[in-house]
């Protein structure tokens, strides 16, 4: 049995986000419409597939329509598949949410994950909302000065919420319900990748920056980036470039990593919410680079 192809694809936004039904991803799905989920997002960068309940294997084979499954450091995996992230906040659970601010999945990493999979399982009967920005869309409405300050340059990013410099002490950290490895020094070392992406399908250039894992610009102490990168960030999440989602179970969302910040609202407190994350990998953000890096730009450090 293959998937059915009367599709239909409703924007969400004008700029970001797609809600597709008339397709079943629990069946095998065709070449042809594989292709097509590809295509769209890359054209909306953040999918939405309402109603579909993928069991585990399901939502497995849907992320490998996108790329190699990735397994990722840090934060751990379910026993039984490595492959899988329980996503889970219990009712009981105080303070933080996986997620709740502003980020790329593992940007910090040498080749960060390109996309996300994200299984909405059991939800708070309110709230729970995740955001996306797109960050291809705010490098376009980028004033020119900014545009030219970053094309060329890198941005370092790394693993502040796992590593011992920058993270909180461990007894002020939340997030129970994920067994995350925190105080590791390996996750605070620098990687570098270019402030500007072009991607591989549309060609659009998109910032690739993100506060939760972006320390500083390239050529630039943190002091010198904070007040260019503060304001880069408030210009993403720009309400015009944010698509905001009010989960419903058996939705199954796809996004692309290196084109969107994301970000999980924490305002369900006494319910609990179970998702289950898949990742995938694809290019290298250095091949992607909107210009070959300028050594210029990125010296004097
Ligand atoms: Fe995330």
């Amino acid at each position: 049995m293959t998937a059915k192809t009367h599709v239909n694809i409703r924007k969400l936004t004008g700029r970001i986000g797609a809600e597709i039904t008339g397709i079943d991803l629990r069946a095998t799905i065709s070449a042809t419409d594989a292709a097509m989920l590809q295509e769209q997002l890359a054209r909306h960068q953040v999918i939405f597939f309402p109603g579909q309940h993928l069991d585990l294997q399901q939502q497995k084979a849907l992320t490998a329509v996108f790329g190699p499954t990735l397994q990722l450091p840090y934060v751990t995996p379910m026993e039984s598949d490595p492959d899988i992230i329980r996503v889970y906040k219990g009712a009981d659970e105080k303070g933080g949410v996986f997620g709740g601010d502003w980020h790329s999945d593992f940007s910090f990493l040498e080749i960060p994950p390109s996309g996300s999979v994200l299984n909405a399982h059991r939800l708070p009967p309110f709230g729970g909302d995740t955001l996306w920005a797109s960050q291809a869309a705010a490098w376009e409405a980028l004033p020119d000065a900014l545009q030219q300050l970053l094309l060329g340059r890198d941005a370092i990013h790394v693993g502040k919420p796992y590593g011992v410099k920058w993270a909180p002490p461990v007894k002020e950290q939340s997030g129970a319900g994920i067994q995350m490895t925190r105080g590791d020094p390996t996750a605070d070392r620098e990687r570098r990748h270019p402030a500007v992406l072009q991607h591989p399908v549309t060609g659009r250039r998109m910032l690739y920056l993100n506060p939760t894992y972006v320390t500083r610009l390239g050529g630039m102490s943190e002091v010198e980036s904070a007040p260019l990168l503060d304001q880069i960030q408030r210009h993403v999440t720009r309400p015009e470039f944010c698509v905001r989602y009010s989960w419903t179970p058996g939705t199954v969302a796809v996004w692309d990593n290196l084109a969107t910040q994301h970000y999980a609202v924490n305002d369900y407190q006494g319910y609990e919410r179970l998702m289950y994350r898949t990742t995938f990998s694809g290019p290298s953000p250095r091949d992607m680079a909107a210009v070959p890096t300028n050594a210029a730009r990125n010296a004097a450090e």
